[in-house]
């Protein structure tokens, strides 16, 4: 049996939309932080089928079969049985499947002795999900053209960020986001403004990493968000992923921020709130969001580890 872990990811540029290509190649660039604390974990062994378990339960999961099925058209990878863990809430915006695609190429990498490296490891991860792509690396990670593997932008020590999740609903979501980014591109008639503005928001928060300018960072991230969300309310059917907690968080982080507190906000394809603060603030934040009514945990991390075999 092989084990391998990765953490989830908050993309600060996000990626929302694919190219009419195949391999899940996103419509602009894209750069997270890969996350602590929240891991899957997944375990590999040989069995006389393929099975998946999620979570202790046995699951039929079309896009993993179409995964193995890619990989075994360069691979001899016999039946395997596949265990996976996460410590968070599976398919609630939490990025389940950024981790669980991460953790399933590492741990498959080492079982069926394919002997990629990160990068490619990451493109095949990309191919399960493109933000898997990135929780292959730690520290701040980019999802750049023409290779769209993943590459480090910064190690977690150049900036040591802090993240409080503010868990707001641990229903699964509705609309996946394959097919919420269909939606998007098909009927928002702000998809093509989203599309033209992703390269110069990317271009900005690679700067302001760089710098450690977090007011910068922050105005790029909220303005990233915010312009996705516009997007998916714009869809037909709407994508309204967030609830009254989500917007009671984002007005709390701007009112800190406006007092001096170095916050700003992320949301993903869900109702969870990502607060993104400097390590003296974390303490602050955490109080102010759990405070907020229908915010139902808080959940903090700092800059997590890259994806990584831990029982060969
Ligand atoms: O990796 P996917 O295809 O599940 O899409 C994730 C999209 C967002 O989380 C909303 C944004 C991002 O870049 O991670």
């Amino acid at each position: 049996m092989t084990t391998a872990t990765a953490h989830p990811n908050i993309a600060l540029i996000k990626y929302w939309g694919k190219q009419d290509a195949p391999g899940n190649i996103p419509v602009a660039p894209n750069v997270s932080i890969t996350l602590s604390n929240l891991t899957t974990t997944t375990a590999i062994s040989e069995h006389d089928r393929d099975e998946f378990w999620l979570n202790a339960e046995q699951v039929v999961d079309t896009k993993l079969e179409g995964f193995l099925a890619d990989l075994r058209r360069e691979f001899t990878i016999a039946p395997v049985k596949i265990e996976s863990t996460n410590n968070f809430p599976t398919g609630a915006g939490l990025a389940s499947s950024a981790s669980g695609f991460a953790a399933l190429i590492t741990a498959l990498n080492h079982h069926a002795k394919m002997r990629l490296d990160v990068a490619t490891m990451s493109q095949w991860a990309r191919r399960g999900s493109a933000s898997a792509a990135r929780s292959l690396m730690c520290g701040y990670v980019s999802l750049t053209p023409p290779a769209w593997r993943a590459e480090q932008v910064a190690a977690p020590a150049h900036w040591p960020l802090h993240v409080v999740v503010a868990v707001t609903s641990t229903v699964p979501k509705a609309i996946g986001s394959t097919d919420g980014m269909r939606i998007s591109r098909d009927t928002s008639p702000y998809f093509p403004a989203w599309v033209a503005t992703g390269a110069s928001d990317f271009d900005d928060a690679v700067q302001a990493i760089a710098a450690r300018d977090f007011d910068k960072l922050a105005a790029a991230a909220e303005l990233s968000c915010l312009k996705m969300h516009s997007v998916m309310l714009t869809s037909v059917p709407t994508l309204a992923y967030w609830n009254p907690a989500t917007v009671a968080c984002m007005d709390a982080i701007r009112s800190l921020r406006a007092a001096g507190t170095a916050v700003f906000f992320s949301i993903d394809a869900g109702p969870q709130v990502k607060a993104i603060c400097l390590p003296q603030h974390t303490d602050a934040v955490e109080q102010v969001l759990g405070q907020i009514e229908g915010v139902r945990e808080t959940i903090r991390c700092a800059l997590g580890d890259a994806a990584q075999v831990i029982r060969p």
